[in-house]
């Protein structure tokens, strides 16, 4: 049977039950006749605190132990469960016997081999920096912020998978490898089984390759999803992703994952009706289901992120367009020479300082830009009358900018060949995507929530590395 987490024995009624605790050091502090051992399992914050009394006699196995006994080691403990006289705490456990089963040295000690050498337990109790812990990342879980951020991260998984799942989205897997750009910004990750070395003398013959072609890291699951809503209506994917974008930035990952939305019959309007709901969903649940991790990030990430939280998931979205977008950066840059690094002009891709100002000074809050210029967007987006723009949507936030980016698809075939052709993608080569348009074609739309962004919006933590369990970003591929 599993062993009672943590979790719950704290919040029992403590009338001296027996108890057994299993876990992993944090502290333990040795007073004459009393020593007190926390203990914690990761199920919250909060370790339970075990004291053993001399007093009332220990045996001398158990007392051996306790002598040895040092932060990290892992650990079982029987004894009762009492009311706790200390400050702090309800309950604690009057300790009877304790089992180490694994120690973590607090030196450096050798072993009969050099492989049975083992280094001090790096992670003593003293904050450690978040650079520091990405380099032990196989550890860093058993510290309060990653604990906090993997509970967080699960339970906001499975909240985006119970918001669509109630409103009859399908759940949707779509391929991890393809042989097409769906984004169309040429930062894909080839896979093959070519030798490279023979590559490398004979040249490149990719019909030899495993799929007989060039194949990649899917970049968006984006075009699979459109063939499955316009034949079931709404779906979703919840999967990894790809980019072998050369930024080195706090919010790129190489991988990432990626939850896209897809519905028929929909227009811009409904695409953003839904990214503001969805995102407002995740928020309250985030309120709701988190309320102890959302309380440290509180006092430890980000001063004020729970009140924040609740303003966004209450306030209405602005909108802006991207052409008023560009005109306020302009008078905002105009009036102020050394705002920006980058200087706003209508037609190119808004940067990440212009996405926050947009959303922190402009709108005091998120904010939608809608109708991006059709050469800074990818090919199967909606053209516009105007023929100039097409019917996209970013979704902004304070803090970070960019968190969802979405559109409504371009669902005639002559313009989305049009387009293709302009962009220097080759029509054939997505046959099986322009059926969508010659069979049935709808107006139909998505979007694409960044799920590290989402975590790092709700969490405040700075750096996307520190969100995910083991990032991949350039020239770092560990564990
Ligand atoms: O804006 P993007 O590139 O849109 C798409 O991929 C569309 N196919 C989505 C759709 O319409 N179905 O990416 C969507 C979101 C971004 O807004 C951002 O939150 C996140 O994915 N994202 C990244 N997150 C971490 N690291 C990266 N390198 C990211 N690139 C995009
Ligand atoms: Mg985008």
């Amino acid at each position: 049977m599993l062993p009672k987490l943590i979790k719950y024995i704290l919040a029992e009624t403590p009338q001296s039950q027996e108890v057994e605790i299993s876990g992993w050091v944090k502290t333990k502090r040795d007073m004459k006749n009393l020593v007190f051992v926390e203990v914690n399992d990761g199920s919250c914050f909060a370790g339970i605190q075990c004291t053993f009394d001399r007093g009332a006699g220990l045996d001398a196995q158990t007392e051996g132990v306790l002598v040895s006994l040092t932060t990290g080691a892992s650990v079982k403990i029987n004894g009762k469960l009492v009311a706790s006289p200390a400050s702090g705490q309800a309950v604690e456990v009057a300790a009877s016997a304790l089992h180490v089963l694994g120690e973590a040295p607090a030196e450096n000690t050798s072993g009969k081999t050099p492989e049975l050498n083992v280094q001090a337990y790096p992670l003593q109790k003293k904050r450690h920096s978040f650079e520091f812990l990405r380099e032990i990342a196989h550890l860093r879980p058993r510290t309060n912020t990653f604990g906090a951020v993997a509970r967080l991260r699960s339970r906001m998984a499975f909240a985006i998978h119970r918001y669509f799942q109630e409103r009859d989205f399908h759940y949707l897997h779509t391929p991890v490898i393809t042989a097409g750009d769906c984004e169309g910004a040429g930062a894909m990750f080839q896979v093959t089984t070519l030798d490279l070395n023979a590559v490398a003398k004979n040249g490149i013959d990719y019909s030899k390759d495993f799929f007989g072609k060039k194949t990649y890291l899917t970049v968006s699951g984006q075009l699979e999803a459109e063939t499955y809503a316009t034949a079931i209506s709404r779906v979703y994917t919840f999967g990894p992703t790809f980019r072998a974008e050369n930024s080195n930035t706090v919010r790129h990952l190489a991988e990432f994952w990626m939850v896209e939305p897809e519905i028929a019959f929909a227009q811009l309007d409904d695409d953003m009706a839904l990214a503001e709901d969805f995102l407002k969903y995740i928020f309250n649940a985030a309120l709701n289901e988190c309320a102890d991790e959302l309380k440290f990030f509180d006092a430890y990430i980000e001063k004020g992120i729970i009140e924040n939280l609740r303003q966004v998931a209450n306030a209405k979205f602005a909108h802006i367009t991207y052409t008023d977008a560009v005109k306020e950066l302009e008078k905002a840059a105009a009036n102020n020479k050394g705002l920006f690094e980058f200087q706003p002009r209508w037609g190119c891709d808004l940067q990440s300082e212009h996405e926050k100002f947009l959303t922190e000074k402009v709108a005091g809050g998120p904010v939608i830009v809608t109708d991006y210029p059709k050469e800074i967007k990818a090919f199967y987006m909606k053209m516009n009358d105007d023929n100039k723009t097409v019917r996209a949507m970013d979704v902004l936030v304070p803090r970070l900018g960019e968190i969802i980016g979405g559109s409504q698809r371009e669902d005639d075939l002559e313009k989305l060949t049009c387009r293709m052709k302009e962009m220097g993608l080759k029509p054939e080569d997505y046959s099986w995507y322009l059926d969508l348009r010659r069979y049935g074609t709808v107006p139909h739309a998505g979007f694409g929530l960044g799920f590290e962004r989402l975590i790092q919006y709700v969490t405040g933590m700075a750096n996307i590395r520190d969100v995910i369990p083991y990032p991949r970003a350039v020239g770092q591929a560990e564990f």
